[in-house]
């Protein structure tokens, strides 16, 4: 079986491991592809791959299905100047500065005791996270999450009319916000962006891709983050149990949780000249598919690699947050948000039960649940 046949449903583990079985870089259903750890990360950093081809369109692989597109999709110049104008609001004094804010909103979201852990502490969470970062109005925090799952789960992009709709709905949010902030800056990410657009550092389009961006890349991500580490603890007592009784294993926990579950399975690029010495098959113009999740389970690098441990020390970084340029900008955010939530889980929750089965959201790209029903003992 080849990846482009998997469901959501579907445990991709073993086909990954057939993949690999046929090589660092194999060929599977006419396009190549690779599920090993040195490959991908050499890839990310390779400066002769980008996300588009020498004619400047984006394959469908590097697609996140913006309009319009962001630095997500682009490469240098373009990537360079606009990742610079958002990088602020993700500097480690800002991220510290949100830390309470989380606090607060991840105990409270645990207050009752029994619900859907998706829809209850794993989406409300990030979302508030982000409308505040962007500076969004409680009124809109609503259509803003309709839309940032939306797009999420249209990464086989079949269905265009909705994503268009709820587009259409988003862009008409910030295009009133935006104009807000031109006449009354505050200090959030929008206001930032606004004043680089005055000095004429980005154009009123990439200013709107840049917030997309921030919404949808640091949504549906977080929440399965959140989604996947629950159930990689409620499948992993003992795990749970050094968790509860070593709080400050949060980090650790999140990292491992990012190995060995990543939200993002896969990305793509795209070689922008002959690359003789990676592949003697892989010229100017091919596609690779790049498996992040095989390669944080690659034996080469993680011993034992299918087993789910928050102790491991000592071993090079997953690929969960990509690598190279592309690296993850909410990486510290994102970070930050696990280990509040699994701290507050573990003293809220101790005794968290799983009430009924969990169901897989539809998506081969970003992996986890729809529906997670848990009650607190
Ligand atoms: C890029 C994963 C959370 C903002 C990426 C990429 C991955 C990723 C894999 C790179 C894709 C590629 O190389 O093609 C994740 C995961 C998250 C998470 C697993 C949560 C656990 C966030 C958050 C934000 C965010 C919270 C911001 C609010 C971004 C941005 C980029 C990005 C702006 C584009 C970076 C660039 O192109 O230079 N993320 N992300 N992410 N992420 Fe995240």
């Amino acid at each position: 079986m080849s990846i482009v046949h998997l469901t959501g449903q579907d445990d991709p583990y073993p086909v990954y491991e057939a993949i690999r079985a046929k090589g660092a870089i194999a060929e599977d259903g006419g396009m190549f592809i690779t599920t090993s750890h040195a490959v991908c990360n050499k890839i990310l950093r390779d400066r002769r791959f980008g996300v588009r081809f020498s004619d400047g369109s984006l394959p469908a692989m590097n697609s996140v299905g913006l309009a319009p597109p962001s630095f997500l999709e682009s490469d240098p110049p373009d990537h360079t100047r606009l990742r610079r104008l958002a990088a602020p609001a993700f500097s480690p004094k800002m991220i510290d500065s949100y830390r309470p804010r989380v606090e607060k909103l991840a105990e409270s979201l645990l207050d009752n005791d029994s619900m859907d852990l998706i829809e209850g502490l794993a989406t409300p969470l990030p979302i508030m996270v982000i409308s505040d970062l962007l500076g969004i109005p409680d009124k809109d925090t609503r259509s803003f999450a309709e839309y940032g799952m939306l797009v999420a789960s249209s990464d086989t992009a079949q269905s265009p009319g909705p994503l268009n709709q709820a587009t259409g709905r988003i862009t008409a949010l910030f295009e009133r916000l935006i104009d807000e902030r031109r006449r009354r800056p505050g200090d959030d990410v929008i206001s930032s962006l606004v004043a680089s657009e005055g000095e004429q550092k980005l154009t009123v389009r990439e200013l709107m891709g840049t917030l997309l961006l921030l919404l949808v890349a640091g949504f549906e991500t977080t929440v399965n983050l959140i989604g996947n580490g629950t159930m990689a603890f409620l499948d992993h007592p003992d795990q749970w149990d050094l968790l509860k009784r070593n709080p400050d294993l949060a980090p650790a926990a999140v990292e491992e949780v990012l190995r060995w579950a990543p939200p993002v399975h896969y990305t793509g690029r795209v070689a922008h000249q002959d690359v003789p010495d990676v592949h003697h098959r892989l010229k100017r113009d091919n596609g690779i598919y790049l498996v992040l999740a095989a390669g944080n389970r690659d034996p080469e690098v993680y011993p034992d690699p299918h087993r789910f441990d928050i102790t491991r020390t000592g071993q090079p970084e997953h690929l969960a947050f990509s690598s190279g340029i592309h690296y993850c900008l909410g990486a510290s955010l994102a970070r930050m948000e696990g280990d509040v939530v699994f701290r507050v889980l573990a003293r809220k929750w101790p005794r968290i039960t799983q009430t009924a089965a969990a169901t897989f959201r539809d998506s081969t790209t970003i992996r986890g649940f729809a529906s997670l029903p848990v009650s607190r003992s």
